[in-house]
This record gives structure tokens, C-alpha cells and sequence, in this order.
């Protein structure tokens, strides 16, 4: 049996052992180092990151059965090395080929509407003529499917193993969520969610992009570090809401950039003030220039108030970005004005 008969068999019954609480397979996960055959002994290397002993051990007997039956194969040796996933961290955050600007949208605090600015910030990049590409870390409560009304399945590359982005609004859109399909995110323990978060932001053929926004996931845990350790970002922009509770968290997010020396482009308020529909009468709910104090506290940029408006809820809920869709609402409009600000801090100048 010729060396590429036997490593094409191999390869095809390893494409069959799936990562432990994964739907995908060891292969594409690129687990697998280095493999030999001599004479019926398969002789296999596998590099995984988790210190979790199980892992091996069931990777291992999933790999012995697939081979049960099969001839040229009589016994399987598998030499493990683990490399705790800091190993790979410590090399540093690297850019993605091919994307000219990588930007964060982040928040200490839940809820304080990261999905809704990421969304409306990448369609209005793409309107303005950009190549835009938006991609959804939030693994356990994905949202921009919902927001850009976009629920194709995800399509692997071939040849490559690479995850293809779907289409929406002139936006490319990716979605760590969609990737998992039917495994329950609750199953997946912190290395492995640490393995995923690398692997899934190194797969995805974004192709030539000027900017790709990443909607991160609120707080500033181990998803969150792992995710700002492995792509080289160009810049992390805050959300808060204006009252003390959601300030405290924008302020152990700025924190946490800084420890990993992203830069700040700058802090944005969401949910400043309510208009009464019909009236100019502005209520500021939540109170008032919480945002703004923060961004001086911290010498960053305050990029603007964004209202609170039903219009900016409804159309996110019908996958519509407000921008695209009611750009003369008044959330609209501020939405349009913020991305131009933005786009023009990405490219004309390099100092905040
Ligand atoms: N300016 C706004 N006006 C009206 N509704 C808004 C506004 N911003 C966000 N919302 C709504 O508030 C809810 C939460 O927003 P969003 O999902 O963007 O927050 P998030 O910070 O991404 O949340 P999570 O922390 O769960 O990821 C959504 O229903 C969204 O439509
Ligand atoms: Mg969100």
C-alpha cells in the first residue's frame, strides 16, 4: 500500500472521531501532528491544550474503534503532548490575513447593548463602501443571527477545513453560536472553551476585509481574555449605559485592555435619553453624562450618547439595523453619524 493509500484511510477514519462535547472532528480541530504506519502499528501524535486527562483518554479509544476491523491497521500508539493553552497565548495575538482592522465592542456589564452598536456599526461601515465583517464571540448568548436576520448554517471550505461567513445587509457574518449546532454550550468546561474560542477565530475565511467587528460577550473572563490574547485587535471600543452599576464594569473592561495593551478607541453611551415621540422632550432615564465623566476619568475618546429608541429595538429584533432600516429614527441617525466618526479614527489617524 502506497504512503498516500493508508494516509488518506487514516485521515478519513480520524475525520470520524469528534473533539469531546464538539460536533467536530479531531481533523479539522488539527489535533493531529504527525502519524506513521509501521508495518500494522499506526503510530499517531496529538497535541491538545486541555490538562483535563479525560480528553486524551476518550479521544484515544474513539480513535482505537475506528480502526477496529480495518486490516493494515492491527494497533494504534498515540503519544500525547499537552500544551496549556497560555503556551499559545504567550506567543501573541496575531492579525487575521487579509483584514486591514480588527475592532472589539465590549462592556463590563450585560445587557448594556454591545450586539445592537456592533450590528448598526458594521452595516454602517459597509453602506459607507467598506468590506465589513461582523463576528459573534458570544458563545453561550449569540445575538447578531437575530439582529441581522441572517440564519444560514455554516459552510466549510473545502480543501482548507475553513468556516465560510454568510452574507447579510453587505456584511460578512460569523457566529462562534452557530458553529456549536445541536452541543449544548452549558456542556463545555473552561479549556476546551478556551481551545474552541482560538481555533474558531483562526478558521474563518473572512477573505479581504477593512474592518471585522467582534461582538464580544459581556464581562471580562477567561472568553474575554483568550479572545483579545489571540486576535491582534486594533482597538476596543466600550459600551456602558450612563448609570454607576454598568460604569463600574466598563471600567474593569477598559482595565482589562490595557493589561493587554489594546487600545481604547473609546467609550460610547447607549441608552441616554428617551424621547417622547412626537415631543423634543428628552428624559434621561438611566441619568445623565455617566459615560462622558468615565471617558475623561479614563483619558479615552467619548464617542457620543446613542438614544434609547423602540424603533433601534424593533428593528433589531427583525433583523434589520436600525441604520438600514429607519436611518431617519432618531437612533438612526446618531447610529450613522457614530459609524463615520469611528470609521474616520480607524483610518486617518493612528493616535486616540
Ligand atoms: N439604543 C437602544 N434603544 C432601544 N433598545 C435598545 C437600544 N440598545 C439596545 N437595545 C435593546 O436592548 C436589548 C439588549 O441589547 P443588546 O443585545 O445589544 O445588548 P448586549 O450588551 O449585546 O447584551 P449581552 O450582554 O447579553 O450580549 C436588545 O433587545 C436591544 O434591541
Ligand atoms: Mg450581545
Amino acid at each position: 500500500m502506497s504512503r498516500n493509500e493508508w494516509q488518506e484511510e487514516v485521515v478519513t477514519r480520524l475525520r470520524g472521531v469528534k473533539y469531546p462535547g464538539f460536533s467536530r472532528d479531531i481533523i479539522s480541530f488539527g489535533l493531529v501532528q504527525d502519524m506513521a504506519l509501521e508495518g500494522t502499528e499506526l503510530k499517531l501524535k496529538l497535541k491538545i491544550t486541555t490538562p483535563d486527562p479525560a480528553v486524551p483518554e476518550k479521544i484515544g479509544k474513539e480513535i482505537r474503534d475506528a480502526f477496529k476491523g480495518y486490516g493494515p491497521v492491527k494497533s494504534v500508539t498515540i503519544e500525547t503532548e499537552v500544551a496549556p493553552p497560555q503556551a499559545t497565548a504567550a506567543t501573541g495575538a496575531q492579525g487575521i490575513e487579509g483584514v486591514k482592522k480588527i475592532v472589539a465592542v465590549a462592556s463590563g456589564k450585560g445587557g448594556v447593548g454591545k450586539s445592537t452598536v456592533a450590528a448598526n456599526l458594521a452595516v454602517r461601515l459597509a453602506q459607507s463602501g467598506l468590506k465589513v465583517g461582523l463576528c459573534d464571540c458570544d458563545l453561550y448568548g449569540p445575538s447578531q443571527a437575530l439582529m441581522l436576520g441572517c440564519w444560514e448554517g455554516v459552510r466549510v471550505e473545502e480543501g482548507t477545513e475553513r468556516l465560510v461567513p454568510a452574507e447579510c445587509h453587505g456584511v460578512k457574518l460569523m457566529s462562534m453560536g452557530m458553529l456549536l449546532g445541536d452541543d449544548s454550550p452549558a456542556a463545555l468546561r473552561g479549556p476546551m472553551v478556551t481551545r474552541f474560542t482560538q481555533q474558531f477565530l483562526r478558521q474563518v475565511a473572512w477573505g479581504d476585509l477593512d474592518v471585522l467587528v467582534l461582538d464580544l460577550p459581556p464581562g471580562t473572563g477567561d472568553i474575554q481574555l483568550t479572545i483579545v490574547q489571540t486576535v491582534a485587535l486594533d482597538g476596543a471600543l466600550i459600551v456602558t449605559t450612563p448609570q454607576e452599576v454598568a460604569l463600574v464594569d466598563a471600567r474593569k473592561a477598559i482595565a482589562m485592555f490595557r493589561k493587554v495593551n489594546v487600545r481604547i478607541l473609546g467609550v460610547v453611551e447607549n441608552m441616554s435619553y428617551f424621547i417622547v415621540p412626537g415631543t423634543t422632550q428628552k428624559h434621561e432615564i438611566f441619568g445623565t453624562g455617566g459615560g462622558k465623566k468615565e471617558a475623561k476619568r479614563q483619558e479615552v475618546p467619548f464617542l457620543g450618547e446613542i438614544p434609547l429608541d423602540p424603533e433601534a429595538r424593533e428593528c433589531g429584533d427583525h433583523g434589520k439595523p436600525v441604520v438600514l432600516e429607519r436611518p431617519n429614527s432618531v437612533s438612526g441617525k446618531v447610529f450613522s453619524e457614530f459609524g463615520n466618526h469611528l470609521s474616520k479614527i480607524l483610518f486617518l489617524s493612528n493616535s486616540s
